[in-house]
């Protein structure tokens, strides 16, 4: 046994991500990776749930054994398409799908579903999941996770790195070159959501493509004024947000009456803007951004960043060997090798948990005769 999969699907619900790692030798590999599709059917049972429209018990324990049965069947295509056996994985760390991120609820809660029972029994392999309850639990945000990860993987001594993530959400994670400096990070605001939301709502389509149609508007200034006073991108860390905060509601209280396209280039803006200010203000030493996650594909917010942040040299991960797509998935695969090890998984300067904690529940595989 020598193999982890990570399984992780974020707020853009665009596909379960799985990736294939060997850590050995103290070296990430993703040995091979797939993307399973979500049947539009669940993604749209599970926007409702998200978005509060259903609050029925049984729609929400179904969706959860649905999502485990799908989270293992990712897995199981995972090891055909690599003729590796269940038996070769030492663990699956499966993130789950969030539909609810409530860090400043009294008290606070955070809920990933896709059932870890029902992956771990599908697949026979030792399943580690809910991560995220552990650090709310230490009296932190539940995320961001993937920091610890970030910084065991691509700190540098010679360099101020910041790791960006741009999903659903985009987040930061601020790597010193200096050791003494504690690793921080935080999630900056909206990444692709509301981009995504745009343009599904007037082209239906679920992603603006390399990010061609905003670049064929130009933006309002006036409406990205509006949309930075937000209190969120001015708020001290740890702080982390979610869909429920940035969807199309909380944009049209911005009233964006103009052409859509002229909307979807503010929105660009808007991602790349709070990115660009969080880091100037947190991070003003900065001289390497490597950006992972789906906004990485998208050639405007890329320009537009690397543009914006004339300090910085702004790269995708693939400079450090990691393929943007799927840090997340492996850094919940490695998450799943520090609980196994009982080492921590959270940074407390980053999620405000009082301490370092053992993350997650593990659900054992299948007994094996030796
Ligand atoms: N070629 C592309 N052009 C523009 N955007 C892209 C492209 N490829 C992926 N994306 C964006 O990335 C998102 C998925 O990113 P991902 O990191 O998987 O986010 P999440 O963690 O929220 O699932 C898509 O919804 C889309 O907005
Ligand atoms: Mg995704």
């Amino acid at each position: 046994m020598t193999y982890y999969i990570g399984l992780m699907s974020g707020t853009s619900m665009d596909g379960i991500d799985a990736a294939l790692l060997n850590f050995s030798d103290n070296k990430c590999r993703v040995l091979d990776s797939h993307s399973h599709e979500i049947p539009a059917k669940l993604i749209t049972r599970l926007q409702k749930v998200i978005q509060s429209e259903i609050f029925n018990i049984r729609e929400l324990g179904t969706l959860d054994v649905e999502l485990g049965k799908l989270f293992a069947e990712a897995a199981k295509q995972l090891l055909r398409n690599n003729q590796t056996n269940a038996s070769e994985i030492i663990a699956i760390g499966s993130h789950g799908q969030t539909v609810f991120h409530a860090p400043d609820c009294n008290p606070p809660f955070t809920l990933q579903i896709g059932d870890p029972n029902t992956i771990a029994q599908l697949t026979g392999i030792t399943t580690v999941a809910d991560f995220r309850r552990r650090d709310m639990a230490a009296g932190g945000q539940g995320a961001p996770l993937a920091p610890a990860f970030h910084h065991h993987y691509f700190r540098s001594d010679a360099h101020n790195r910041v790791i960006l993530n741009i999903g659903g959400i985009a987040n930061i994670t601020v790597l010193s070159a200096d050791k003494q400096k504690p690793v921080f990070g935080f999630d900056t605001g909206p990444g692709n959501c509301l981009l995504d939301s745009w343009i599904k709502q007037h082209l239906n389509q679920p992603f603006d493509t390399n990010g061609e149609w905003g670049t064929t508007g130009t933006t309002i200034p006036e409406l990205l004024a509006s949309l930075l006073q937000d209190n969120y991108f001015s708020l001290a860390a740890p702080k982390t947000t979610g869909r429920e905060y940035f969807n199309l509601h909380w944009l049209n209280q911005h009233r964006p009456n103009d052409e859509p396209q002229n909307t979807q280039a503010t929105l660009a803006q808007l991602t790349i803007e709070s990115i660009a200010r969080a880091i100037e203000i947190h991070a003003p030493d900065t001289d390497e951004v490597y950006v992972c996650g789906g906004g990485a594909f998208n050639t405007a917010l890329m320009q537009g960043l690397d543009a914006r942040l004339n300090n910085s040299a702004v790269t995708t991960t693939s400079e450090l060997g990691a393929d943007p797509e799927w840090v997340e998935a492996a850094a919940f695969a490695w998450l799943a090798k520090q609980t196994l090890a009982h080492r921590p998984g959270n940074i407390s300067s980053v999620t405000g948990a009082n301490e370092a904690v053992i993350l997650g529940g593990i659900y054992p595989g299948k007994q094996r005769t030796k």
